[in-house]
């Protein structure tokens, strides 16, 4: 486990760096490709750890994957996906893997096991096995966690309520009734990120989409079309955040995705007195992005309410850094689930920013964060996760002294490259 030391810059940030590309979108592009006819163009692959796992998922149930570079290209199966296939998949630290291919393997008829590390096998999957069980598939799960085993078979449509938003447990559901008998339903509290709704548009599928429900009928085919994916948003938002808090910096992130169902910590970070510019804002594949240049500024403290939580969900790690170097208080309320993400990010985070002297606590759902004196530094550890590594790094940016950073190789889930771009921001 490697351990990375973070210290202040020199002087402001200064570079255009193109973040890796959407690790949500690319997940889906692998996913739905395999399920559609012909053959699917991934470009601006990000070849993170969370996506390598779910290349390994679609070829166990039968697609062909060659990569090259950035490009993923995969002959997908139609509606033959997963047919009589007996196969393990790792899933490694990915729940999006894991819970999406859950939605694929029921529609086929194989044996699917999925497990993956000590992380991932801690995360809740009852969430979505119980759905699957509801449309016809039989999934065991070990005491509501990983290892899951999903036997397929012909499903018929349902129409499920979410107790929670989650975007992982909604694409599983819409991937089983892709190919179950009638029309199913997923209701939502609060609208969580489409990108898989978006992405059967692209494929030629019917979704629609009403005041907090999405509904797919059975027995759709989808046909191939290159998917160019964006940046991630929630890659550029830590550099965002690192270029707000380093006097002097100005930065530009070409070509980044800007879903409205993901840029909510831009539209926080904006309240707090940010300025975020973005420029030639365009579409494609049904999904928009532009050029992101941001500028430090001073930022101030702000309450994040419930509402605001699931287009800011990945982002509420790097806020938090955010609001520790802000002036005021911010608080952050109804994000309980960041209890059963990679790690458990509100004591995890809160543990990591005390050590570095930073004025922060638990709230059951959420954060107290207070401006105290500057940071300080320390050690802090990443527990395996790679939002709480990134989120460090940056803090370590706006910290008086050194900060080592051990289990910084966690990273390498989502943006192999963070510490080689961080790097290239602060070279004089
Ligand atoms: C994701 C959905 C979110 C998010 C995760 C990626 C996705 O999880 O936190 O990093 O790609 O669907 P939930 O659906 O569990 O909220």
């Amino acid at each position: 486990m490697s351990t990375v030391r973070v210290g202040p810059p020199p002087g402001g940030l200064r570079a255009t760096i193109t973040v890796p590309g959407d690790k949500s979108i690319a997940h889906r592009a692998l996913l739905l490709g395999a399920l559609a006819e012909g053959t699917t163009a991934v470009s601006g692959f990000p070849g993170g750890a969370d996506v390598l796992a779910t290349l390994g998922a679609v070829a166990a149930l039968g697609a062909h994957v060659e990569r090259t570079g950035d490009v993923v290209r995969l002959e997908g199966r139609g509606a033959r996906l997963g047919e009589g296939v007996e196969a393990s998949v790792d899933c490694a630290n990915s729940g999006t893997t894991m819970r999406l291919t859950a939605g694929l393997a029921a529609g086929g008829t194989g044996r699917i096991t999925l497990d993956g590390d000590g992380s991932l096998r801690r995360r809740p999957m009852e969430r979505v096995a119980a759905p699957l069980r509801a449309m016809g598939a039989m999934v065991e799960t070990t005491a509501g966690c990983a290892p899951l085993v999903v036997r397929g078979g012909p499903l018929d449509a349902i129409d499920w309520t979410l107790p929670v938003a989650s975007a992982q447990v909604k694409s599983a559901v819409l991937l089983a009734g892709l190919r179950a008998r009638g029309t199913t339903r997923v209701r939502e509290p609060l609208p969580s990120r489409d990108h898989t709704e978006r992405l059967l548009a692209h494929l030629g599928a019917g979704v629609a989409h009403g005041a907090g429900v999405v509904e797919v009928a059975g027995g759709q085919r989808l046909t191939a079309r290159p998917v160019p994916l964006p940046g991630d948003v929630s890659s550029a938002a830590f550099l965002v955040v690192a270029a707000l808090l380093v006097p002097g910096s100005e930065i530009r992130l070409p070509e980044v995705g800007l879903n409205p169902t993901r840029t909510g910590a831009l539209t926080i970070l904006r309240r707090m007195g940010a300025r975020i510019e973005v420029v030639e804002p365009h579409e494609a594949a049904g999904e928009r992005r532009g050029e992101l240049r941001v500028a430090a500024a001073s930022l101030r403290g702000t309450d994040v309410a419930a509402g605001e939580v699931p287009a800011a969900i990945d982002e509420l790690p790097i806020l938090c850094v955010a609001a520790a170097l802000a002036e005021g208080e911010t608080t952050i309320a109804g994000a309980g689930e960041l209890r059963v993400k990679e790690s458990d990010r509100i004591a995890e985070l809160v543990a990591g920013l005390r050590a570095m002297g930073a004025d922060a606590d638990e709230r059951p759902d959420g954060f107290q964060v207070r401006c105290g004196t500057r940071l300080t530094g320390g050690t802090v550890h990443a527990k395996h996760d790679h939002r709480l590594a990134m989120a460090f790094a940056i803090a370590a940016l706006g910290a008086t002294g050194p900060t080592h950073i051990e289990g910084a190789d966690a990273v390498a889930v989502s943006y192999p490259a963070f510490f080689e771009d961080l790097e290239r921001l602060a070279r004089r």
